[in-house]
């Protein structure tokens, strides 16, 4: 089962778009360095819609070809799965590829995260609860 857990930006500058989107309402937390992936995150808060912020900590980051084709933008949906193993044959059956295979993740104390694509809605993501 899953459910939704935050919309992910792709940021060139972290401070700039902490600055943009704290005047819209939202507040953030710390800013956490996964240097495994090459990426500074900060979750962001709102009326309960969740936020994250990736930017490059330097080239060869995740969120590069989004930021050279796009800039700065939204680009995925994350869900919360707590079954991942099931949730991914399903959404595997159904035509989701998986891009980015089930790794731990920093920003998500170490829970596993994997990111897939569909042609129909693009890109999301899936981290175990
Ligand atoms: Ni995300």
């Amino acid at each position: 089962m899953l459910s939704v857990d935050h919309v992910g930006y792709a940021v060139k500058k972290m401070e700039r778009a902490l600055k943009a989107l704290e005047l819209l309402g939202y507040t953030f937390g710390d800013v956490i360095a996964d240097s495994d992936r090459k990426i500074n995150i900060c979750f962001g808060e709102m009326n309960g819609y969740r936020i994250e912020l990736v930017c490059p900590q330097c080239a060869g980051s995740p969120v590069d070809d989004v930021i050279l084709k796009l800039g700065n933008t939204p680009y995925h949906l994350c869900y919360c799965s707590d079954s991942l193993e099931e949730d991914l044959r399903d959404l595997i059956k159904g035509g989701y590829k998986v891009v980015i295979p089930a790794q731990e993740a920093v920003a998500f104390d170490g829970k596993r995260v994997v990111f897939l694509y569909s042609l129909a809605v693009g890109l999301i993501e899936i981290v175990e609860k």
